[in-house]
């Protein structure tokens, strides 16, 4: 039976998820896979994370070189996360010859084009099922089995954290910062949590997708991003009013006019797929020209679904003689040929704090009209006179962005009628 060592980076929650899988699965994979797998090394600062494993202590190394240096690790497993040093760890591991497993989607969205040019060269695999939307395959689709298709659009709940922030905030009233602290005890959350609810990981996400979906690259500073922390218990409540549920959309499209790429809340009608996914399960729903639409639905974070992912890659890897790298020319930068769109078209939530007082509307209404924004849905509500305030939220038919957001400025010039609170894109 063909033997394969693996070197695992980091014992954390995801890396070990992977070491119990690979270790309590030992024996089912030589049965249906014929390869037995075996952690030949781990790395982590922490030793005794390892100990408590049940890492055996001469199997811990205490540095790169020693794993990249041992005969038998066939395949580096990285999943400290991070940069650096995760980018060099990767580099030296791929030019000693050991092909890679990465869950890491920031080292990936930002040096894919390096990491993938060293795998070339030693013609290495180079594996990251794991880094976008956790245990679902999503990249394995969008490498394979979507290939024949011309991809238009994808739309997708990419991020675990946020969509169980949102989903606990939306059907139990919880607060953002005791759900935040929930998704870290899970292990949901990034180290640095900013990177989830500031839209930041959806967007390395969205950048490694969207690449491989419409086969050019879009780097992460083409991105439009925004985050969850502006998002308020009262736009919860509106959306719902008026038959909407809050996500954080994660959106790509291809069309005629160019690419346009953008991560932000959004709100989806309850009838749309998307709505029903709740709490760390993600999403992604992809149209392509032939096969119409296809949405892959599972957890997108948590350690035994990331493992779950990754233990997937380093059986392709070692089932596989040739490896399948991307489909577009890898750089650092977008080609110049290809036009990204910002000025992208969207329905819109407005809410304004409106001084409760005749004319209100009116003038609102006529800065709608001078951009040409015409309104869907409206809620008036008495709430909050006795500050001489009210609440008055819109929702606008397809709009250009650049016409909602000179829009806004407009409104905000006119402080003494109202004063815009959000702006929340609208799928509907
Ligand atoms: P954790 O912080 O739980 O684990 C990272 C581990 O790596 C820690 O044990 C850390 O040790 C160790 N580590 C970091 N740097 C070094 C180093 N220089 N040398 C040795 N060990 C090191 O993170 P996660 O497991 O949650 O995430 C890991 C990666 O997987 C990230 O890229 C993340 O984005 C990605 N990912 C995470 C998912 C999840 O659900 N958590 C899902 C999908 C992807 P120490 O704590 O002692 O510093
Ligand atoms: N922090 C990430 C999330 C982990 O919440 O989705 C999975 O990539």
């Amino acid at each position: 039976m063909k033997k394969v060592g693996v070197a695992i980076l980091g014992l954390g929650v995801v890396g070990g998820g992977t070491y119990k899988m690979l270790t309590e699965h030992r024996e089912f994979y030589q049965q249906t896979q014929e390869i037995d797998i075996v952690v030949e090394n781990v790395l982590e600062r922490d030793k005794q994370k390892a100990l408590a494993l049940g890492v055996q202590e001469s199997k811990i190394a205490s540095n790169i070189a020693e794993i990249c240096s041992n005969p038998d690790v066939d395949i580096v497993i990285e999943v400290m996360g991070g940069v650096e040093p995760a980018r060099t760890f990767v580099l030296s591991a791929l030019n000693a010859g050991k092909s890679v497993v990465t869950s890491n989607k920031e080292l990936f969205c930002k040096y894919n084009h390096e990491l993938e040019k060293a795998a070339r060269k030693n013609n290495c695999g180079l594996f990251y099922e794991a880094s976008c939307v956790g245990g679902v395959p999503v990249i394995r689709a969008l490498l394979d089995n979507l290939q024949g298709n011309k991809v238009l659009s994808m739309m997708g709940i990419i991020n675990g954290t946020t969509n169980y922030i949102l989903t606990k905030m939306t059907d139990e009233g919880a607060s953002y910062e005791e759900v935040l602290k929930d998704a870290q005890k899970l292990g949901y959350a990034e180290a640095n949590p900013t990177a989830d609810v500031e839209g930041y990981d959806a967007a390395y996400k969205l950048s490694i997708l969207s690449s491989l979906a419409f086969h050019t690259k879009i780097p992460f500073g083409k991105i439009h991003r925004e985050g969850i922390t502006k998002i308020t218990p009262a736009d919860i409540q509106y959306g719902k009013q008026l038959g909407y549920v809050l996500k954080l959309l994660a959106i790509g499209k291809n069309t005629e006019d160019g690419i346009e790429v953008r991560v932000h809340p959004t709100y989806i009608k309850k009838s749309h797929p998307l709505a029903s996914v709740n709490d760390s399960y993600n999403a992604v729903y992809i149209t392509g020209d032939c096969v119409e639409d296809v949405m892959l639905y599972g957890r997108g974070a948590g350690a035994m679904p990331t493992a779950s992912a990754i233990v997937g890659d380093v059986i392709y890897c070692a089932t596989h003689p040739t490896f399948r790298y991307s489909t577009f020319k890898n750089t650092a930068e977008a080609d110049p040929a290809v036009k990204f769109i910002d000025n992208f078209k969207s329905a819109y939530y407005i809410r304004l704090d409106a001084h409760d007082k005749t004319g209100v509307l009116a003038k609102v209404s006529s800065i709608f009209s001078r951009h040409n924004i015409s309104v869907a849905q409206m809620i008036q509500e008495d709430d909050g006179k006795e500050d001489g305030h009210v609440p008055l939220v819109f929702i606008t038919h397809m709009t250009k962005e650049k016409s909602v957001m000179k829009a806004v400025d407009d409104i905000n010039a006119t402080s003494e009628i109202a004063e815009v609170v959000s702006v929340i894109r609208v799928v509907s």
